[in-house]
């Protein structure tokens, strides 16, 4: 059984007063939205333009890629609210089938936003028909089985497709070629990070000092989602064992429950870096291997764990295998970490 992951998107995502608060705390506006300034300008000159012509095209096919957690889905908000335009949500792994695609696509309107998040995870079969949807506005279908199958061309309606992803490598060249604006979600500053969590206290009423917030800030991953699923953990500390207020010790109280040490570290990155050294010292290893000895999807750990283990420099990659780093041993060593 792995380790559970305090930072896994998921861990809360069944309960739904978890749910609700995370949307509450969306933004909604590129005023509201902290950080990720490059992508924001960016995004905000094709808006204006396509609102100045005002001829009825739309925006472009958009493509945000980069780690879980930085706001892709809450980017597609932004762009969809900005632009005064539906969003419909989907996913790679829910459309199963090209007919579920064409059900998808036949019902969406003009100036429509259809956000597909992990797009990577298409079928080729369905990446197919997205393809001409999202090249000339047609849906290419075949209608019967056998002698009596024909092909029947439909007319779609002019919308944008906002595909999110956490690795563009695994995206197939035809379909990555179909966005015109792509985009990669930095990790926040700190900071941002900061902002992000003063925000998060003041939406759900919380008092917390501002040395609290830095030292929180410090603990996110630089990740706003991670920011604030342990705000509201923190949160709960403070109601239990004191007035409310999040105050530094308050913080660092609850912190060292959740045993998130000062880089951010949960146990199970750390458990995994662990069982990497005990089993393979300082020689690279597999992807699958690792997932073998943490008990995690291999998918897991390249989307959740090595991303910041990578950006940290306490892991590397290898055309062999991963690497825990000297850095790395040193930061699992050394007792002074010890959360
Ligand atoms: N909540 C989560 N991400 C955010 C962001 N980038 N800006 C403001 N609030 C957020």
């Amino acid at each position: 059984m792995a380790i559970e992951r305090l930072v896994e998107p998921t861990a809360a995502g069944n309960d739904l007063d978890e749910e609700k608060i995370e949307i509450s705390l969306r933004p909604l506006t590129f005023s509201e939205y902290i950080g990720q300034e490059h992508l924001k300008n960016n995004i905000k000159l094709a808006i204006d333009a396509v609102k100045k012509r005002n001829d009825g095209s739309t925006l472009d096919h958009v493509l945000l890629y980069g780690p879980p957690g930085l706001g892709k889905t809450t980017m597609a908000g932004v762009i969809a609210h900005e632009l005064g335009a539906n969003l419909r949500v989907t996913s790679g792994p829910a459309i199963e089938r090209a007919g579920d695609l064409a059900s998808i696509l036949t019902n969406l309107a003009d100036g429509d936003i259809l956000f597909i998040d992990e797009i990577h995870r298409l079928r080729r079969t369905v990446e197919e028909v997205l393809y001409s949807a999202m090249e000339d506005y047609k849906l290419d279908i075949v209608i019967g089985k056998g002698p009596a199958a024909r092909s029947v061309r439909l007319d779609l309606p002019h919308f944008t497709v906002i595909g999110a992803t956490t690795r563009t490598g695994s995206l197939a060249g035809p379909l990555r070629d179909r966005f015109g604006i792509i985009h990669r979600l930095e990790y926040y500053k700190e900071p941002e990070i900061e902002q992000i969590i003063h925000r998060t206290a003041n939406i759900l009423n919380t008092d917390i000092r501002p040395d609290a917030e830095t030292l929180l800030a410090t603990r996110s991953r630089l990740t706003p989602r991670i920011a604030n699923r342990i705000f509201k953990r923190v949160r709960d500390y403070a109601d239990v064992n004191g007035d409310g207020i999040i105050d530094r010790s308050i913080a660092e109280g609850a912190l060292k429950l959740m045993e998130i040490d000062y880089l951010g570290l949960d146990p199970a990155d750390r458990n995994m870096l662990r069982l990497m050294l005990e089993n393979y010292g300082d020689r690279p290893v597999g992807l699958n291997t690792i997932a073998a000895l943490t008990g995690d999807e291999a998918t897991t750990i390249e989307d959740y764990y090595e991303p910041y283990l990578l950006q940290l420099g306490l892991l590397a990659r290898t055309p062999r295998g991963r690497l825990v780093t000297e850095k790395g041993r040193k930061h699992l060593q050394n007792p002074e970490n010890r959360v």
